[in-house]
């Protein structure tokens, strides 16, 4: 029996070391080769086939990129699509004004004719996956420099891609994986035109706020709802009232059977970027320089904007979007220090690298000797120009109009030069427009105090050599007075006149916008950046990015047994694990799901971001919860050990048959480093229990036209 164990246990050593443990973010086309016996071993009851597969429908077809950066799923074969609160919340911002404020109150169509386009919101189905590294590095030899490199891959990219989707109306991309050691092609069908079907008040889509984001325990009901419209034939169509709801070729069913604690769970959806192997001197500069920074200076912005948007409902409505974008990262970043600090990241990052040196010296691997030497010395030239590149962007652009002065730089070259009409008439009107969607939420006296506390930062941190001189500009004194007359004088703050230029101003008008003084004080720094800062930081880049190419490959070579997962990219990934709770800290326990009693004991309608709203507290009081109840209460939010990160908000969060039991937002702030390191003790994503979903769909907001939709297997 002993012998038995124990080669029971070294089968099962074996077995992990070929894939660790709930870490990686997968590649579906490979999930085949690489992890579904390890995810069957684990409970799964699919084959790799039902989730991805060229030849028959299967989960994948039923999860979309939605937007510019989440994921969203099919759940009805009329185009039912859900996502997270956050991820529709544009949409909603753009539908809401104080007379009818969906943020606030929430929006529920209860027919088709009620649901709400979004001109600029798309969605895109994945179609294929295919390796097609040979065809990206054909011509590459080694002896070529890094920038031949790079122009002979950018042409084999641009063929394939056209070749790929040569008459087609399909979306091409091409992806380096492992710093370019292979490449990916995916082939994306977008559809254009997406409705607004449903969406919580904020008081439940948001609830705990910023307070909250990033923590567990959590109580927020983090989704929308959205639908799909095609053409009469299913195809792909801009916006028109004679569209027809889309036909997937999968939808998820949705289980409510329930979940325990131990359950196989997995997530599939477009996790955004990684680094989970870079070295420590990059963990180094991140944790200690580059977070703090730009904290630093988002703890200004927040501080400023937070006190304007609090007592008044029109600057709240209008700074909601802008807010939870800024303060989102910056909480990230605080955790990630202390998450580094606390698995001692830096350290295991170096004994990894002496390993790999040991190896590579001992093996007389000649092309990984050194590799890690020539990194270490990049981190330390880059860092002064890391601190400006982000003192630029965090500060200079971290000011509204700066920003969006950037954006004429084109229009003023087209209106200096004399060719090409045309093109100058295209960008009047993309100005026109952007111009309108930037006045709608721009509130100066905002900016301005902005202004005042970012750039004196600028000039206290970044290295003098990189600071512009700039014309009766004294950070001795308050810059009060300075921004006074500068919003005063330029037109960039003045919505009619800069439209009224754009559309009807002469050529020689619009070139003159070259000496407002806005766009003045935006060039003084660009310059600067464009021609000091920028080029050197991408040059040290790029000579980065071929070590880690070595480096990564010597990696793979020094484990041969061990499979490494690519960093993600926004590409579509499979994650799994279980559903399981964790220890923060001595003496705690965290349990892995939260229910409706937590929801109503945070209630506090002091408090914007805990004010429970009555009808919730109504339907909460008649215990009103039908099919979605257990022991008296409703599930909320549960969290498990699924490896993921920006970019798989609304990702499915899917059981061991592939039903959908809840939806991804977010990660628990002690495991959130994970970007750069897993900790299987800490590291847990946070998703809305479905239950919750449809309870809040069904019993408040009493929209059963869309419950009738779903498949619910109870
Ligand atoms: N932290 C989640 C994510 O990274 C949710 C962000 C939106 N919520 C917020 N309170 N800002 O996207
Ligand atoms: N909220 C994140 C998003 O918008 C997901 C949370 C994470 O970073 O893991 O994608």
């Amino acid at each position: 029996m002993k012998k038995f164990l124990l080669s029971l246990v070294s089968l099962l050593i074996i077995f992990q070391s070929q894939v660790n443990a709930d870490e990686g973010m997968w590649i579906p086309l490979l999930i085949e080769k690489y992890n579904i016996q390890d995810m069957q071993a684990k409970g799964f009851k699919l084959d790799a086939e039902d989730i991805y597969s060229i030849n028959q429908a299967c989960i994948k077809d039923a999860i979309v990129i939605f937007g510019r950066g989440c994921t969203g799923e099919l759940v009805s074969d009329q185009g039912l699509l859900l996502t997270n609160h956050h991820c529709g919340f544009g949409a909603i911002q753009k539908h809401s004004s104080v007379e009818h404020d969906y943020l606030k109150d929430g929006f529920w169509a209860m027919n088709k004719d009620q649901e709400l386009p979004n001109p600029d919101l798309t969605v895109r189905f994945l179609n294929s996956i295919e390796d097609v590294t040979d065809a990206v590095l054909n011509g590459v030899t080694k002896d070529i420099s890094e920038q031949e490199r790079e122009s002979i891959i950018k042409l084999n990219i641009e063929k394939i891609k056209t070749e790929s989707v040569k008459d087609t109306t399909l979306i091409a991309s091409i992806k380096p994986f492992y710093y370019g050691n292979q490449y990916f092609l995916f082939v994306y069908q977008e559809y254009k035109d997406v409705r607004l079907v449903g969406a919580p008040p904020s008081s439940i889509g948001k609830f705990g706020g910023d307070t909250d984001n990033w923590m567990w325990p959590r109580h927020t009901g983090d989704f929308s709802i959205f639908r799909i419209y095609a053409d009469k034939n299913n195809n792909p169509a801009e916006y028109s009232p004679e569209n027809v709801p889309y036909k997937p070729k999968k939808f998820l069913p949705i289980s409510i059977k329930g979940i325990n604690e131990g359950d196989f769970t997995w997530v599939i959806g477009y996790p955004g970027g990684t680094t989970q192997y870079i070295t420590s001197d990059a963990i180094r500069l991140i944790k200690d320089v580059r977070n703090p920074n730009q904290i630093k200076l988002r703890d200004k912005r927040l501080e400023i904007m937070n006190r304007y948007m609090e007592n008044n409902d029109t600057i709240r409505i209008k700074y909601a979007s802008k807010n939870a974008g800024i303060s989102n990262s910056w909480k990230r970043w605080k955790g990630e220090i202390i998450g580094l600090n606390r698995l001692d990241v830096i350290n295991k990052k170096i004994e990894l690298g002496n390993k790999f040196n040991t190896w590579a010296n001992q093996n007389n691997r000649t092309e990984y000797i050194g590799v890690l030497d020539e990194l270490s010395e990049i981190y330390s030239s880059i860092e002064e120009y890391a601190i400006a590149y982000d003192y630029w962007r965090e500060s200079v652009l971290g000011i509204e109009i700066i920003d969006f002065v950037s954006d004429f730089d084109k229009i003023v070259k087209l209106a200096k030069s004399d060719v090409n009409s045309d093109e100058l008439i295209e960008e009047r009107d993309d100005l026109i427009k952007s111009s309108e969607k930037f006045f709608k939420d721009y509130v100066k006296s905002i900016d301005k105090e902005t202004f005042e506390a970012l750039i004196p930062l600028y000039y206290e941190d970044v290295n003098g050599k990189y600071h512009p001189n700039i014309e009766n500009l004294d950070l001795n004194k308050s810059l009060n007075d300075y921004t006074d007359n500068l919003y005063e004088i330029t037109i960039f703050t003045k919505k009619d006149k800069l439209i009224q230029l754009l559309s009807e101003g002469s050529k020689e008008e619009i070139a003159q916008l070259a000496s407002d003084p806005v766009y003045g004080f935006y060039k003084e720094f660009s310059n600067i950046y464009n021609n000091l800062v920028y080029p050197v930081y991408d040059s040290l880049q790029t000579k980065s990015e071929k070590l880690y190419r070595s480096y990564m490959r010597g990696l793979q070579e020094m484990n041969p047994d061990k499979v490494y997962y690519p960093d993600a990219n926004f590409t579509m990934r499979v994650s799994y694990g279980n559903v399981e709770g964790f220890t923060p800290r001595d003496a705690v326990e965290y349990n892995y799901y939260t229910t409706l009693d937590g929801v109503i004991e945070k209630d506090n309608p002091e408090i914007y971001d805990y004010d429970v709203p009555d009808q919730l507290k109504k339907v909460y009081n008649e215990k009103n919860f039908g099919r979605y109840a257990v022991n008296g209460t409703v599930p909320v939010c549960f969290i498990a050990t699924n490896h993921t990160t920006g970019g798989n908000s609304g990702s499915p969060v899917l059981d061991a048959e592939g039903n959908l039991i809840g939806l991804n937002f977010d990660r628990a702030w002690d495991g959130i480093m994970s970007d750069m390191m897993f900790d299987p003790e800490r590291s847990r994503n946070v998703t809305i229990d479905i239950r919750y979903l449809l309870f809040i769909v069904d019993k408040f907001a009493g929209a059963r036209n869309l419950i009738n939709e779903m498949t619910i297997i109870e």
